[in-house]
């Protein structure tokens, strides 16, 4: 792996199976760190492409080397309104199939946001308790949308957002319609953690590939940070690692 400085950030640019095996790496040796002591690691979660072959990686790992998901606890940081958990498109249906169903996590120690609720801000708050609860978010893994969003962060986030009901943007619905089977069939709104609730996670990895992500790596990376590019609100954290293929880092 190779690191590629992009503006003030350090990205670490390889292939793929180089980054998920240099992501499971620091993600194995913090759940080993935190079992030693008698913890949980408070893990935070995406779906989509993008962290599909790391979570295969995981569950090698579970598989072959016995790591143990017993003292895991996971937020995952979106999910789309109105999906019942029975959904295959809600991203509960498809964390426990990517995941969750093929290690040995405890299933009282998974959360995904709300889809379906009377009131979004009881909800929302409700989510926002439990992470306090326990203690916080240690390692938040992140993609990148096309136009920056992270979670469902759409442009115009603020910084201090927090989890909240938010209308996806047309171009999110765009690219989540050909697993609908059409742009009529995406919800139009989703239960987001907010760009406040990602950045008090202790470690954050965002985690990009192909070359349709190229210039909003880099303008999250390097460009002006403001709610345009919800991403480049990352530049202000203190441990935040890019994890970029060949392709989304080329410039
Ligand atoms: C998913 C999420 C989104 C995705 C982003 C990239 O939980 O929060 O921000 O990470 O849309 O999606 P992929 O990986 O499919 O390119």
């Amino acid at each position: 792996m190779q690191k590629l400085q992009i503006g003030s950030q350090i990205a670490q640019v390889g292939g793929q199976d180089e980054l998920c095996h240099a992501v499971a790496d620091e993600l194995e040796a913090l759940i080993k760190s935190r079992a030693a002591e008698g913890k949980m690691a408070v893990l935070g979660l995406a779906t989509g492409g993008t962290p599909l072959p790391l979570y295969a990686e995981l569950i090698r790992r579970h598989r072959e080397q016995g790591l143990s998901f017993a003292n895991v606890m996971s937020f995952n940081l979106d999910e789309y309104e109105g999906l019942g958990r029975d959904h295959e498109r809600s991203y509960w249906a498809e964390m426990w199939a990517n995941l969750f169903n093929q290690v040995d996590i405890d299933p009282a120690n998974v959360a995904v946001p709300p889809s379906i609720f009377d009131h979004a801000e009881d909800a929302a708050a409700k989510y926002e308790r439990a992470i306090q609860e326990a203690g916080g978010i240690d390692w938040q893994l992140l993609g990148i949308g096309g136009e920056g969003h992270i979670g469902f962060n759409e442009k115009g986030s603020a910084v201090t957002s927090r989890t909240r009901r938010i209308a996806l943007a047309e171009q999110t619905i765009r690219d989540a319609a050909p697993g609908f089977g059409g742009e009529k069939q995406v919800p139009t709104h989703a239960m987001t953690m907010g760009v406040g609730t990602i950045l008090e996670a202790g470690r954050i990895v965002l985690m990009a590939r192909g070359s349709s992500k190229r210039d909003i790596v880099k303008q999250a990376m390097s460009g002006e940070v403001g709610p345009e590019v919800p991403a480049s609100f990352l530049q202000n954290h203190r441990n935040v690692g890019w994890f970029l293929d060949s392709d989304a880092a080329r410039s």
